[in-house]
């Protein structure tokens, strides 16, 4: 039997997930529309043979009346779209993985599918699609909603979406093109398929104007700790992406996500669960602390607060860097589900009784918070890694970088041979395709038999 080894992505945030990381010097200064910054973490991630570059979305641009703030978060600043980004990276790399993310409340699953089976077809079998309902007010205003849709509209708007894309990209059958010039047939009208969906969000003819997609079926990705989310990610998914800072919680998602899957005839090797981690990665232990610290020392305060208060913490805007947390309470809004809504109570709790500074605060949630940080050596990385793998919280991790592309060539360079060597990670792509390297089962045509 071989050896069950880890599935490692790398999600590119333009500059990486640390909120200073466009301030350090070496940043490229238009790293959010280039594509040869794009280019070049792609090129990192092939070298330590990981599975997937991973492009998180929202369409929407924040605190636009606080422009320090504006380039510093996360997924509401200036982006090239993902797709496009993709698909321009298909044609100059080989093995990588290429995953964006698409929502199912924005689009109409005909665009959706024809793009992806597209950008399949340019990187002969390396798209995956991250699934998105949407779940952001602001985002939803640019699309023509006053607010978001409830979780069961958007759990069931997905559900007959994704059923839809995976119905078109069925439209052909593998050998449906005979492009016979002797003949003069093109096609075997025998092996071309009219989806004729008409269901409660969408009325699709079919068949898709593109070729079965090489993969036959994208890998999907999903992610949400809500009941909703969990079953959609059962029905649905190959991989999601989890988000947790503790092991135990972890642990629980875990095993709830992979009890669902018998319901849907699925065993639980037919989904990987990929958590999502932070790793700060040095030579020693002060090495990678130093790294840290250069990117804390360009936190704005102003930017610091800004995290702050989208991450549930009251405004302390009034306290400076050297002022002790004040006694307040968390505010109490909507997060979303797939967070554990007790992490920023616990934080505050813990910075009270261990009289922390609000510089010491904004350590604790710049590294990591709702994901796994680790700030250490290759090995202290891999053996948490391990860990999570070996007992039940994670089948494989989507790696976070502070900064890019400096702490993604620092986990190839360190980290990924760590786990090669201790048998946990490949040493050479398997297949062509990111389902095979995956290791996911090739989906025949519904029609195949
Ligand atoms: C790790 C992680 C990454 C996510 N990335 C995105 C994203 O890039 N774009 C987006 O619109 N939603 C993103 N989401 C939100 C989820 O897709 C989902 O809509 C959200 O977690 C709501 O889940 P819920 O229905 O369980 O509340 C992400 C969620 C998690 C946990």
């Amino acid at each position: 039997m071989t050896k069950r080894r880890m599935r490692l992505g790398l999600s590119v945030a333009n500059f990486g997930y640390h909120y200073a990381a466009w301030r350090l010097p070496e940043s490229r200064n238009e790293a959010d529309h280039d594509i040869g910054h794009h280019l070049r973490n792609a090129e990192i991630a092939e070298r330590g043979l990981m599975d997937f570059l991973f492009f998180a979305d929202l369409a929407v641009v924040r605190d636009v009346e606080h422009p320090t703030i504006r380039r510093d978060m996360e997924q509401s600043h200036l982006k090239l779209e993902p797709s496009l980004v993709c698909s321009a990276l298909a044609a100059c790399t080989s093995r990588i993985g290429l995953v964006p993310t698409m929502s199912t409340t924005f689009n109409q699953p005909y665009n959706l599918a024809r793009r992806l089976a597209s950008i399949d077809h340019i990187s002969n079998g390396r798209m995956g699609w991250n699934l998105v309902t949407s779940t952001d007010k602001e985002e939803a205003a640019n699309f023509g909603l006053s607010a978001p849709l409830t979780s069961e509209q958007r759990h069931a708007r997905a559900r007959e979406f994704a059923e839809v894309v995976r119905g078109l990209w069925d439209s052909w059958d593998d050998d449906a093109f005979m492009r016979d010039k002797v003949s003069g047939r093109y096609f075997d009208r025998a092996k071309v398929h009219f989806l004729n969906h008409e269901g409660t969000h969408f009325n699709v003819r079919g068949p898709l104007d593109t070729a079965r997609p090489p993969q036959g079926q994208l890998p999907i990705i999903t992610a949400g700790a809500s009941a909703n989310a969990q079953e959609l990610a059962a029905e649905v998914a190959d991989m999601v992406y989890s988000a947790f800072a503790h092991f135990d919680m972890a642990q629980n998602y875990y095993a709830s996500v992979k009890g669902r899957l018998a319901k849907y005839g699925r065993c639980p090797d037919s989904l990987r669960i990929m958590a999502g981690i932070m790793p700060i990665v040095g030579h020693t232990r002060e090495e990678a602390q130093a790294k840290f610290d250069r990117l804390q020392d360009l936190l704005d305060p102003r930017v610091a607060n800004g995290m702050l208060l989208i991450n549930q913490f009251p405004d302390m805007s009034a306290y400076g860097p050297d002022d002790k947390v004040p006694d307040m309470q968390v505010m109490d809004i909507h997060l979303t589900a797939a967070r554990d809504p007790g992490v920023t109570a616990r934080l505050m709790e813990r910075a009270r009784r261990e009289g922390m500074t609000m510089r010491q605060l904004y350590a604790a949630v710049s590294a990591g918070f709702w994901h796994l940080g680790v700030i250490g050596t290759p090995t202290e990385v891999a053996d948490t890694m391990q860990t999570w793998f070996e007992q039940g919280a994670a089948d494989g991790f989507v790696v976070q970088p502070p900064y890019l592309p400096g702490s993604a060539e620092d986990f190839v360079d360190m980290v990924i041979p760590e786990l090669q060597r201790r048998g946990l990670f490949r040493t050479e792509y398997e297949g062509r395709t990111l389902r095979q390297n995956l290791g996911l089962p090739v989906v025949p045509s519904r029609y195949a038999a």
